[in-house]
């Protein structure tokens, strides 16, 4: 009884540890060279706490023995029990500290074996710590916890490359990271043409309340922002821009890049949108909010909506191949909206990895929100794969 009592004690407060990083939110430290136990917390995400409370004694050793002691752990099966707790598998980096690195393969290994494939002619740890390999997408995890609270609300975690974008410090849309530098979102949410120091990025973010403080939470200044060349205000149509950041972000559990669909994808009859938008006409959610709506081909869309969008001819003029339509049948009552802008629309693939989440639209255009016969217009990535990989390229060059 005493001993149960003190471990219990023990655990509760090795596990008060597990707070966002020093740092983890301001811009005057790296967090890419962080060390130490609340970094390990931040990247295996805030419920890995356990994990911590379990190896703190072994992560003040050194990484050879902190090593040896995960390997026996991974074959005794041990390990894996902390599987539960993680909600996407951690990504490593070559800059992140030795206890970090090693945490991070180690817990790959025992919960997402699928994405370790080391070359034959390597031990598997030279295999899992080659940089080159994140560059395939493994990311989009599916969570088998999906578990959907009061209604359509997103779980922590789920869709960590959802990121708010932040206008004079307050939220102004949905935007989705691509690579650890840029962020890809709606070009109409920045018409009000004032400077990039005016935005910021905020990733690793569930709350919508942003004086709620949350673990794994980065909030990045906007280096440059560029609104495709042939962004329309008017129509809306190429709602497309590529946000460069001030400095990257660390990914983590909570923070990864999507992944992009190829040219050819079509999306999948049901597919998913998250965002922070309103929920109805005056009410922003509390956390991040999710949706499941049916896609419809072009002309499907304009048999289903013709005659309802409105106003009269709207729909018939900005169907093309650069945007995709999706709705809740003719039914309304769940759709995108005023927030959402630049959020994700995600549909899910099968990959040799298993089903993952891809990234097919961005929130962009639509007539009112969640009327019956009104459906929502998402740009089309499939068909800016060329652009996106263009200014990505270009702005990070420093
Ligand atoms: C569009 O969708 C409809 C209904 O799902 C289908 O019957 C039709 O073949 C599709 N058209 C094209 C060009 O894919
Ligand atoms: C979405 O459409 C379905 C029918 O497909 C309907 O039963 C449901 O009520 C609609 N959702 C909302 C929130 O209205």
């Amino acid at each position: 009884m005493r001993l149960t009592t003190r471990i219990v004690l023990l655990v509760s407060v090795l596990v008060s540890t597990c707070r966002p990083a020093q740092g983890a939110s301001t811009t005057t430290t790296q967090p890419e060279y962080a060390r130490g136990i609340d970094d390990l917390c931040l990247v295996l995400g805030p419920n890995y706490k356990l994990f911590v409370a379990a190896y703190w004694r072994y992560l003040i050793n050194t990484c050879d023995f902190f090593s040896d002691k995960l390997s026996d752990d991974l074959i005794s099966g041990y390990l894996g029990k902390y599987c539960a707790y993680l909600t996407q598998c951690p990504v490593i980096y070559e800059t992140q500290s030795c206890l970090i690195k090693i945490s991070v393969m180690y817990v790959r290994l025992a919960c997402c074996p699928e994405l370790f494939e080391p070359p034959s002619n390597q031990s598997p740890t030279t295999a899992m710590l080659n940089l080159e390999r994140l560059k395939t997408c493994r990311f989009g995890q599916i969570l088998p916890t999906g578990k959907v609270v009061g209604g359509y609300e997103a779980t922590k975690g789920e869709f960590p490359w959802t990121v708010m974008l932040l206008m004079n410090g307050k939220f102004q849309c949905g935007g989705v990271i691509v690579d650890t530098k840029h962020v890809i979102t709606a070009a109409h949410c920045f018409d009000s043409h004032v400077s990039s120091s005016k935005y910021e990025i905020f990733a690793g973010r569930y709350a919508f309340d942003l004086s709620i403080e949350e673990a794994g939470q980065q909030r990045v200044g906007v280096k440059t922002f560029l609104t495709h060349e042939e962004y329309n205000r008017e129509t809306i149509e190429n709602d497309l821009a590529m946000v460069t950041l001030e400095r990257p972000l660390l990914v983590t559990s909570s923070v990864t890049p999507a992944c992009l669909p190829s040219a050819n994808d079509t999306p999948e009859k049901y597919c998913t949108v998250a965002g922070w938008g309103l929920i109805n006409k005056r009410k922003y959610p509390d956390v991040l909010m999710k949706v499941r709506l049916e896609t419809y081909n072009h002309t499907s869309c304009l048999n289903t909506f013709r005659d309802t969008a409105q106003p009269p001819g709207y729909l018939v003029k900005l169907l093309n191949d650069r945007v995709l339509c999706a709705a809740n049948g003719t039914f309304g009552g769940q759709d995108s909206c005023q927030g959402d802008s630049g959020g994700p629309l995600m549909c899910i693939k099968q990959t040799t990895y298993g089903p993952r989440y891809f990234l097919f639209g961005l929130v962009s255009n639509g007539n009112s929100c969640a009327t019956p016969g009104e459906p929502g217009l998402y740009t089309n990535l499939a068909r800016y794969l060329g652009w996106i990989s263009e200014k990505t390229a270009m702005t990070s060059v420093r």
